[in-house]
C-alpha cells in the first residue's frame, strides 16, 4: 500500500455537523470529548473513524480485540485520521444461549444505530466469532457508510496426543467415539484444553472463518484478512494498514453500497463453494445483501454455485486446519485458482482497497496443493451449497454436499420424527427407538421462531446403537442450523420451518421421504390432499399453545423472518442511511 496521501473530501464530512460549529453546539460536543484528553486540532476536519469493537471476555474468540483495536488506531493516526473506539453488543457463539443467533439483528440494531448517531465518517468493524461478522456488515450496511472489516483471525492448530484438532469438529468426532465406545470420557475430556490454545476463532472452516473469507471475497476487507492466524505479528500489521486504508475510504466516500454490489454476493457464492464453507453463510449473505438493498435469492446459490469444486482442503469437509491455508497462500490463492479456470464470475468488483478482486488475487502465490488443490485435483467436485425443494419444503432447505456422504445425497427412506430437541435427547439413545442406517431422521420445532433463535442443532447424532454397529451417516432434516465446524448428510433450514406451520409439522413416523440433492428435491411422499388435511388439523391445535412470552424474545419471534430470507428482522430490511440526526440539545 503506498504512503498516504492527504486529499480533501469528496463530500463534506458526518463529524462536521458535530464538531464543525463555533456555537453552542459544537461547544458541547466538543466540550465533552475533550474531557479524555483530545487536543483541539483532532477537531479541525480530520476523518473520524469509528472503531466498532466486539470484544469480550465472555466472547472469548474475540477477547484480543483490544490489541487489534490499537493497532488499527495507530493507522488511523498515521494517516492523518482521528479514531475513536467503541464498543458493541459481542455474540459469542460458545457461551451465548440459547444460541448466538438469537442476538444477531439485535447487535445489528446496536451498531446501526451507534453508526449512525454519532459523529464517525467511516468505521473499522472488529468482527470474528460466526456471528459478529454478520452482524456489524449488516449494521453497517443499513447506514452505507465507508467500512472496512479487520478479522480476529483464526486460532492457531488444535493440538492433542501428538496429533492437529480442529476447533468444534473434533468435539462431534470425539463425542461420537465416546457414544459408540471407542474411547474413555477421561479421554475425551483431556483434548479441551489442547484444541483452544491461542487466541483467535474456530481454526477449521467453521462459520467464523467462512465469514471471515465472505467478507474478504466481499471486498469489504483487505487480502488476506480472512486467514492470517490471530497470534500471527501480520495480523496486527493488516489492522494497522485498514486503519490507515480507511481514513481515505472516508475521504473518497468509498462507501458500502459501492462494495456489495450483487456481483460482489455471486462472487462470494462461489467462493463459498470452493472454500467448503458453512451452511450459515446462505443465511448471512442474504441479510447482508437485504440491509444494503440488494436482491439475492436461494436460487442464486443453486445459479452461481453448483458447478464449482471444492478446492480448499480443510476440515471438517477435509484434513486441514486455518494456520495451514494461510502458509499455502490464503483466500487470494483460491480467488486466483478461480480466476484462472474462467469460475470467478465477477472478476473487476471493486474491494475496500480501491482495486478490483482479481487486481488482488491475479498474482497470488500458492504453496501447498494438498491445502489449496489445483482445478483439476478438487476435494470435491462439485462442493456448491444443494438448494432443495418440495412439498416437505416449499420455500427450500440447503445441503453441504462437501461435508455429506456422497451416496446419501440421493436417498429415500422412512422418518423417524423427533417433535423437539427434547424430545430427540429424551429418545435417541433409547435401545428400542424403531431406527435403522436407512431411516431419515426428522427434527421439527428447532427454526427460527420454533426455539427461538434457529439453533446449530441440525447435525443430530446418530443413534448410539447404529454408531456401534458403525454406521457414520445417515440423512438429517430439520429445520435448524448446524455448526460450520460440523458434517454428515444433513438438510437444513427447511422454510417455512414447522413453528410457522411448514409442512415439516405434520411429517409422522414411519412416512417415505425422498431426498435428491442432484434433481434439488424434497419430497413427502404422502398425497396433495393428506398433506392439506394435516395441516388443518396442525393449525386448528395452534389456537391453545400460549403467546410466546415477552421482551426481546417476543420482539424476535413476532418478528423474525424466515430461513431463506435471512432471519433478519422483517422491519430491519433495508439501507437506511447515515443522515445525521438532529440535535440532542
Ligand atoms: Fe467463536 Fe467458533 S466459537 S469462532
Ligand atoms: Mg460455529
Amino acid at each position: 500500500m503506498s504512503a498516504h496521501t492527504p486529499k480533501p473530501p469528496k463530500r463534506p464530512l458526518r463529524s462536521a455537523q458535530w464538531f464543525g460549529t463555533a456555537d453552542k453546539n459544537g461547544f458541547m460536543y466538543r466540550s465533552w470529548m475533550k474531557n479524555q484528553g483530545i487536543p483541539d486540532h483532532e477537531f479541525q476536519g480530520k476523518p473520524i473513524i469509528g472503531i466498532c469493537n466486539t470484544w469480550s471476555e465472555l466472547t472469548p474468540c474475540n477477547a484480543h480485540f483490544r490489541k487489534l483495536a490499537e493497532h488499527v488506531r495507530r493507522g488511523v493516526f498515521e494517516a492523518g485520521g482521528f479514531p475513536v473506539e467503541f464498543p458493541v453488543f459481542s455474540n459469542g457463539e460458545s457461551n451465548l444461549r440459547p444460541t448466538a443467533m438469537f442476538t444477531r439483528n439485535l447487535a445489528s440494531m446496536d451498531v446501526e444505530e451507534s453508526i449512525r448517531g454519532n459523529p464517525v465518517d467511516a468505521v473499522v468493524l472488529l468482527v470474528g466469532c460466526d456471528k459478529t461478522t454478520p452482524a456489524l456488515l449488516m449494521g453497517a450496511a443499513s447506514c452505507d457508510v465507508p467500512a472496512i472489516a479487520v478479522s480476529g483471525g483464526p486460532m492457531l492448530n488444535g493440538k492433542h496426543h501428538g496429533k492437529d484438532i480442529g476447533s468444534g469438529t473434533v468435539v462431534w468426532q470425539l463425542s461420537e467415539q465416546v457414544k459408540a465406545g471407542k474411547i474413555t470420557l477421561h479421554e475425551f475430556m483431556s483434548a479441551e484444553a489442547g484444541m483452544s490454545r491461542s487466541a483467535g476463532t474456530c481454526n477449521t472452516m467453521g462459520t467464523a472463518s467462512t465469514m471471515a473469507c465472505m467478507a474478504e471475497a466481499l471486498g469489504v476487507t483487505l487480502p488476506h484478512n480472512a486467514a492470517i492466524p490471530a497470534v500471527d505479528a501480520r495480523r496486527y500489521v493488516l489492522a494497522h494498514m485498514s486503519g490507515m486504508r480507511i481514513v481515505d475510504m472516508a475521504l473518497e466516500d468509498l462507501t458500502l453500497s459501492k462494495l456489495l454490489t450483487k456481483e460482489a454476493f455471486e462472487n462470494a457464492i462461489r467462493i463459498n463453494a470452493a472454500i467448503g464453507g458453512s451452511t450459515n453463510a446462505a443465511i448471512h449473505l442474504k441479510a447482508i445483501a437485504g440491509r444494503i438493498g440488494v436482491a439475492l435469492e436461494l436460487d442464486d446459490w443453486t445459479r452461481v454455485g453448483r458447478g464449482t469444486p471444492t478446492l480448499v482442503d480443510l476440515q471438517p469437509s477435509g484434513r486441514f486446519l486455518m494456520e495451514e491455508f494461510y502458509y499455502a497462500g490464503g483466500l487470494p490463492g483460491v480467488i486466483r485458482r478461480l480466476g484462472e479456470a474462467g469460475l470467478l464470475p465477477h472478476p473487476d468488483a471493486l474491494t475496500a482497497n480501491g482495486a478490483s478482486l482479481w487486481r488482488n488475487s491475479q498474482d497470488a502465490p500458492i504453496h501447498d496443493e494438498e491445502v489449496i488443490r489445483p482445478i483439476g485435483k478438487p476435494l470435491v467436485p462439485d462442493g456448491g451449497l444443494c438448494v432443495v425443494r418440495g412439498n416437505l419444503a416449499p420455500n427450500g432447505a440447503v445441503v453441504k454436499p462437501s461435508a455429506a456422504t456422497a451416496s446419501l445425497l440421493k436417498h429415500r427412506g422412512r422418518a423417524v420424527v423427533f417433535e423437539n430437541f427434547d424430545d430427540y435427547k429424551a429418545r435417541i439413545a433409547d435401545p428400542e427407538l424403531d431406527v435403522d442406517a436407512n431411516s431419515v431422521m426428522v427434527l421439527k420445532n428447532c427454526g427460527p421462531k420454533g426455539y427461538p433463535g434457529m439453533a446449530e442443532v441440525g447435525n443430530m447424532g446418530l443413534p448410539p446403537k447404529l454408531l456401534a454397529q458403525g454406521v457414520t451417516d445417515m440423512v438429517r432434516i430439520s429445520d435448524a442450523r448446524m455448526s460450520g465446524t460440523a458434517y454428515g448428510t444433513v438438510v437444513l433450514h427447511v422454510a417455512p420451518e414447522a413453528r410457522a406451520g411448514g409442512p415439516l409439522a405434520v411429517v409422522r413416523d414411519g412416512d417415505w421421504i425422498a431426498l435428491d440433492c442432484f434433481a434439488g428435491s424434497l419430497q413427502l411422499e404422502i398425497g396433495d390432499a393428506e398433506l392439506a388435511e394435516r395441516l388443518v388439523v396442525w393449525h386448528a391445535a395452534q389456537t391453545a399453545l400460549p403467546a410466546d412470552g415477552s421482551g426481546y424474545r417476543k420482539l424476535y419471534v413476532d418478528h423474525v423472518l424466515q430461513a431463506d430470507q435471512g432471519c433478519d428482522f422483517d422491519f430491519l430490511v433495508g439501507c437506511r442511511g447515515a443522515d445525521v440526526p438532529r440535535h440532542s440539545h
